[in-house]
């Protein structure tokens, strides 16, 4: 039978990395507020604790967990501690690090690599047995970015990290869907988030002058995309990159 609310996700479970703050919270609201059961991992214990807080109407299908996605055994304790099989995993947690060429030091390289790419692969491998193995209903979205598509002044680390999720997804695209599994990738433009409000003002309004609509995205419009390719009207989009910035890169 037909689902009557493909934008339903009750009896679903959820985990978003770095959903503590910035996008990654604004994916883990959205997901409960569709009746999910979300897991939400970070490795900012201050940030976890003001999540808890903000998403307390829901706090009988939130679970917060203290994880640093760069380490495999962190990782692996926070998958034992799940409480029910994952249907949808959002692998968000990112950092930057950025400096031209000329000045990025090996620990700005080693980080970044750490975390944006390293860290999807640790999650999705220490996942990867605590999918439900019935459900035909599988997904799992990589946040990328516009800079892996384009690459950027200053983000030799971050480009080439989102340019490797975006290999991720394509080869787990084909890997994983006879499995019952959907894996795509979101490349978000330029998003109104703690990371983005560390830049320079006048940065930001050059950012905003160059999208057609003049402004910045919000995480809404991030948390929108990745619920419309964890949702039933998306079964048939597989191994995609869908941008969401505005049409800044046309
Ligand atoms: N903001 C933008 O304009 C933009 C654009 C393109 C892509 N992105 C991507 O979107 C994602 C979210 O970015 P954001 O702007 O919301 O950033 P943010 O800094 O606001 O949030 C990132 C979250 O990830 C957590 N985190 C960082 N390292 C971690 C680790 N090792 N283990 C667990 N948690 C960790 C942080 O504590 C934080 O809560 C990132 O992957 C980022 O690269 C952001």
């Amino acid at each position: 039978m037909t689902n009557p609310n493909p934008f339903s996700f009750q009896n679903k479970t959820v985990v978003v990395t770095g959903g503590a703050s910035g996008i990654g919270f604004q994916i883990a609201k959205s997901f409960l507020e569709a009746g999910a059961k979300v897991s939400v991992w970070d490795y900012s214990p201050a940030a976890l604790e003001t999540a808890k807080s903000a998403l307390a109407t829901h706090g009988d299908r939130l679970q917060t967990l203290s994880v640093d996605v760069s380490q495999r055994d962190s990782v692996k304790k926070a998958a034992a501690e799940l409480k029910n099989p994952v249907d949808i995993l959002v692998n968000n947690a990112g950092i930057t690090r950025d400096k031209s060429f000329a000045k990025m030091t090996e620990e700005d390289w080693d980080a970044v690599i750490a975390v944006n790419l390293t860290g999807l692969f640790n999650v999705t491998k220490g996942l990867f047995e605590h999918f439900s193995p019935t459900s035909s209903h599988k997904r799992i979205v990589n946040i990328s970015s516009v800079v892996g598509l384009y690459g950027n002044f200053g983000q030799t680390n971050y480009a080439a990290a989102k340019a490797g999720v975006i290999g991720m997804t394509k080869t787990w695209g084909k890997e994983l869907g006879r499995k019952g599994f959907t894996v795509n990738a979101i490349a978000p433009g330029f998003i109104r988030t703690p990371m983005t409000e560390a830049m320079p003002l006048e940065v930001l309004a050059q950012m905003a002058a160059k999208v057609p609509a003049q402004r910045l995205g919000e995480t809404s419009d991030i948390a929108n995309a990745v619920m419309f390719l964890s949702s039933e009207a998306a079964s048939y989009v597989n191994a995609s990159v869908l941008s969401v910035d505005g049409g800044l890169t046309l």
